[in-house]
């Protein structure tokens, strides 16, 4: 199975960071953020990488191919030791890199791996949310679709008050998390919301979403929503929700990148004592004055 990352957007919840720095480069320690999404992808069994980049994104191509200048230089100035934290990384997987000329949303990007993919079940994994899972999530839902044929889409629980930030799916239970799904919403409003089953960003899905793509026209902020193309789909073929095994962080707003970053740190043997030694003394010193 083939993955298409879509990781062309503006990230325009960053600003004014994001103006000359793509929000898919974002560290979670020492690692850009779609490093872990590329890792889940390869974790799950997945070595054909299509990523979908957009205007001052070429850096992401260039993290995933090999930098001749710095392995010389490591090897000659003594840091030898440091050469597999960057050779291994062009080699984890099969990259393909795919241009978007003009930010029309999340459907148009997943629409453009239309070639690359072909006439297959592909995979989709947005570059703002990590997992940490017993089994790779992606792997998860791959599973589902041996079991059912159908489309998996990767679905949390998050109360009512946060429904409008996502695109939620309603449906039926068939098994345990598993959702037969009816339709799907992107960011309703909490009165217009049909459950608090929201999509996460790892999809599995059929080819046929890519003839949907085409028709389907823009929806929410005036972008083609891939879940406008999705709820067309459910329609036709059979759609499923899968409320996976696994803690999800959401890394597409500063609080959810901080916290993300805080709770990466403290559960990393390398830093971890310090900085939870540091977070005690900050209750002490700052939070407690607020
Ligand atoms: C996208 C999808 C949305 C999904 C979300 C998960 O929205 O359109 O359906 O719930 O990712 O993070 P975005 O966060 O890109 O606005």
């Amino acid at each position: 199975m083939k993955v298409v990352i879509p990781a062309a957007g503006l990230g325009t919840r960053f600003l004014p960071l994001t103006k000359a720095s793509p929000k898919e480069m974002m560290p979670i320690i020492d690692r850009p953020t779609i490093h872990y999404v590329v890792e889940e992808a390869v974790e799950s069994g997945v070595d054909d990488i299509l990523i979908v980049i957009g205007k001052g994104k070429h850096i992401i191509e260039d993290y995933f191919d090999r930098s001749w200048e710095l392995e010389n230089h490591l090897s000659i100035n003594g840091k030898r030791a440091l050469l597999p934290l960057i050779t291994k990384i062009p080699d984890m997987a099969s990259f393909h890199f795919i241009r978007q000329n003009s930010p029309k949303g999340l459907g148009d990007a997943v629409g453009l791996g239309r070639d690359h993919v072909g006439n297959e079940f592909f995979a989709v994994m947005l570059g703002d949310n990590i997992t940490v899972s017993p089994v790779p999530v992606l792997k998860q839902l791959m599973d589902v679709h041996e079991r059912t044929g159908g489309s998996v889409i990767g679905v949390e629980r998050v109360g009512q008050d946060r429904v409008s930030q996502y695109g939620i799916v309603s449906g039926r239970m068939v098994g345990n998390g598993l959702i037969k799904v009816d339709s799907l919403v992107e960011k309703p409003s909490i009165e217009e919301a049909p459950s608090d089953i929201a999509i996460t960003g790892t999809y599995v899905l059929s080819p046929t979403i890519f003839k949907l793509l085409k028709s389907t026209a823009p929806g929410k902020h005036g972008e083609i929503q891939l879940t406008d193309a999705l709820n067309e789909l459910a329609q036709q073929e059979d759609v499923y929700a899968y409320e996976f095994e696994g803690h999800r962080y959401d890394v597409g707003d500063v609080t959810g990148w901080l916290k993300t970053q805080i709770e990466f740190a403290v559960a990393d043997p390398r830093y971890g004592d310090d900085i939870c030694k540091f977070i005690t003394e900050v209750i002490d010193r700052k939070c407690k004055e607020r």
